[in-house]
Parts: structure tokens; sequence; C-alpha cells
């Protein structure tokens, strides 16, 4: 019954889409839902490359099984072992009793913690091939890209990467599946704010898999979220460079609490004077309404970073404070970064922003602000100050 895409000679697919989750792993908000993208290869043996969600194994069981008319499974590569994607691999086995599992040691444990499965297994290693007919495998380990069994499947005859989550996006694949399909519009913000929200940890081991990319030709990435990149490729792969060396791009990302508008004040000034000064890209989030993955995203895409904290209870104010935690997390470097904050009757919260620069190892640029009760003259000024200098910094960048 199901008609599937078939993205190159045999090569299907058979990924489906979520529109009911809210919450990417309970945390990350899916305003354009989400796609788990499988593939299936049909030659003298058949392959399938990762399975989806198990909400949606019925219809996906049954695209695997229209695709294949009657004929066996004989290969599941599992790129990633995330339930995103390993979660229909146990209901998949059942229809596929003899399907053999292709993957790596570190898969294997995986597989057999989450699934019980321990029979059937196909290890491979860096380098190792997979003859299926006209079509044929190797394999490239990804750890921690972002999990530390992750790895590619490269097909040489179409000169396909199969890249697990790597150049994924959140949003759902609306008909189109192919990146010349679709009128692009919110996957490229989506990219940059998966990648922060879900990946951006791990800039070195994302590095070591781009590095081991530039031996082979690529003419299509299909990833386990998203389009498939194949116009767009060196596009979707310069994001990944560029994120994972913490390239922020010409702009800043200016994260303040504000209980009643005073630290506000300084935010809007200092906002004022990075346009004054010539920076275009300017994003300031209110971070008792901003999501902090919308946060994240900007804070990767842009190298500025100036945050403002009144002082709450002898500490900065507990949404800063969650924010920070977040940052420090993902370990993001090489921001050029400032600070300012208020306070009422003790002043803490400009200490600790101080204190966090150091801690991340970013140099501080212009002299923060800090404020006794609403802006005065000389602090309103001292903030323009501020985003001057931070501005001219920035503009040094390409
Ligand atoms: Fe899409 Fe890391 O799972």
């Amino acid at each position: 019954m199901y008609k599937l895409k078939e993205i190159a000679d045999n090569i299907y697919y058979v990924g489906v889409n979520d529109r009911q989750k809210s919450f990417f792993e309970n945390l990350w908000p899916l305003p354009y839902g989400v796609a788990y993208n499988s593939y299936l290869i049909v030659d003298e043996k058949s392959v399938l490359v990762d399975t989806v969600d198990v909400c949606y194994s019925d219809v996906f069981l049954k695209k695997i099984a229209d695709a294949l008319n009657g004929r066996p499974l004989d290969y599941l590569i599992i790129n990633h072992m995330e339930p995103d994607h390993a979660g229909s691999i146990r209901l998949l086995r059942q229809q596929y009793p003899d399907v053999q599992i292709v993957g790596n040691k570190t898969t294997f444990s995986m597989l057999e913690g989450y699934h019980g499965i321990n029979t059937g297994l196909y290890e491979v290693k860096e380098g190792t091939t997979l003859n299926i007919g006209k079509h044929e495998f190797s394999f490239i380990m990804a750890p921690m890209v972002h999990w530390p069994e992750v790895m590619f499947a490269y097909e040489s005859t179409e000169k396909i990467l199969f890249s697990a989550d790597a150049f994924g996006t959140f949003g759902t694949l609306d008909g189109g599946v192919i990146d010349s399909e679709i009128n692009l519009t919110y996957e490229w913000n989506e990219m940059y704010r998966y990648y922060a929200c879900i990946v951006g940890k791990y800039g070195n081991p994302v590095q070591r898999a781009l590095q081991k990319l530039k031996s082979i030709e690529v003419k299509t990435i299909c990833s386990t979220h998203g389009p498939i990149w194949r116009e767009h490729i060196n596009e979707a792969i310069g994001i990944y460079d560029r994120l994972s060396r913490y390239e922020g791009e010409q702009g800043v990302t200016i994260i303040y609490g504000s209980m009643y508008g005073n630290t506000e004040q300084m935010a809007e000034a200092i906002a004022f004077s990075l346009s004054e000064n010539g920076i275009k890209n300017i994003v300031l989030h209110n971070v008792s309404k901003s999501h902090a993955s919308d946060i994240l995203r900007d804070v990767f895409k842009y190298k500025g970073l100036i945050i403002g904290s009144p002082t709450y209870s002898n500490q900065v104010f507990p949404e800063i404070e969650s924010v920070m935690s977040k940052l420090e997390l993902r370990e993001i470097k090489n921001k050029i970064y400032s600070y300012f904050g208020s306070f009422t009757w003790a002043g803490a919260a400009v200490k600790k922003l101080a204190a966090f620069g150091e801690k991340m190892n970013w140099e501080t640029t212009g002299v923060p602000v800090e404020q006794k009760h609403a802006l005065a003259e000389t602090n309103y000024e001292a903030c323009l100050a501020l985003g001057k200098a931070v501005a001219e910094k920035v503009k040094e960048i390409n």
C-alpha cells in the first residue's frame, strides 16, 4: 500500500513523522515536530539503516513489509542506539527473526541491555565492509557524536553517508524528504537548535568525525532527523564544522533576568549601543520567557555573549543560574563575553557572573556594569560603553 520515496537506485526512505510529542528527550520543545528517518536498501540482500521511535513501529513495519514485498530483511545497521531510533528493534526482530544486526561492540552491549538481544549479530569496526550486491557499505566510527556507540555507514556506489544524528534537524518532513524538494524555512534554525541542545557538548568528537569524512566523497547525507542533504550538503557540513569549532558568527546574544525591569533597561542600553556600533545580529533573551533551547541555539550561533542578572537572595537570578549550568555542561568555548547586573541592598550577581566567565575561560570584554537601584545616568553611559567594546571585538571576526 505504501508508496515510498526512492532517494537513489533501490534506496528508499522509510522514516516517520512525529507531530505528537511536545518535548524531545522530554526537554526540548518541538514546535515543528520531529522526523525519525530510516532507510531501506533493496539489493541482492536487503538492508535497513536504523529504526524509529517505538510509538511509530506499526506504520514503520508496514512500510518495510510493503517495500520488501515478501522478501526477507537480511541486515539491520544500527548507527545509534538512542531509543528515538533503536526503539523498534525488538519488534523488527520479532517480524524478521533472521535479520543480522550490524553494529560495533558498544552497540551490542546497549542492544542486550535495552532489548535483550545478543544473537544474530554482525560486528563491525572502523573500515569493515559489507557487500550486498551492487551496493557496498563501509563503517566509520564516530564515538560521542553524541553517544559512545555512534557510527556512520557509507554506501560507496551512490556515495551516501548514513550519518546517525549528525547533520540532523528538528522538524517533520512534510511530504518531501530531500532538501532540493523542500522550501527550507525553519530547518536551518532548527539545525542550530538541535546541535546546541543535543550534540553541543561534543565539539571535539564532531571535529574528529568531520576529519574522517575528508577522505571520502559524499554526495548525499542521510541523517536520522530532518531533510536528506544533497543540494545543500556543503552548508550542512559547514554549519557543523563551525559550531563544533565554537566559531560563532558576527552577532551578540544578550541573556538577562529581570524582576522589575531595572536589569532589563541595562540590557536595552547595551543592545542599542551594539546596534549603533554596527552589529546587526543582536538577540535579547528574557530568561524568564525564552526557552533554554532557543538561548543555547543563539549562544552557539553568535560569537558575542553578554549575561545580565539581578541579585536574588544573594545569588544570581535562578533562571540565569539554570542557563549558566546548561552553558557549563556544554563546555562552550571562545566567547567574547561580558556581563552586568543590578541589586537593591547587597550585590552578588555581578561577582558570580565574573567568576563564571573565568571558569569558562572566556576573556571579559569592556567594563562590566553593576547598578544599585534604578539605572543611573553614569551607569547608562557605562552600558553604552560596554556595548561599544563588545561590538568592536565582535566586528574583528569574519
Ligand atoms: Fe536522534 Fe541521539 O538520537
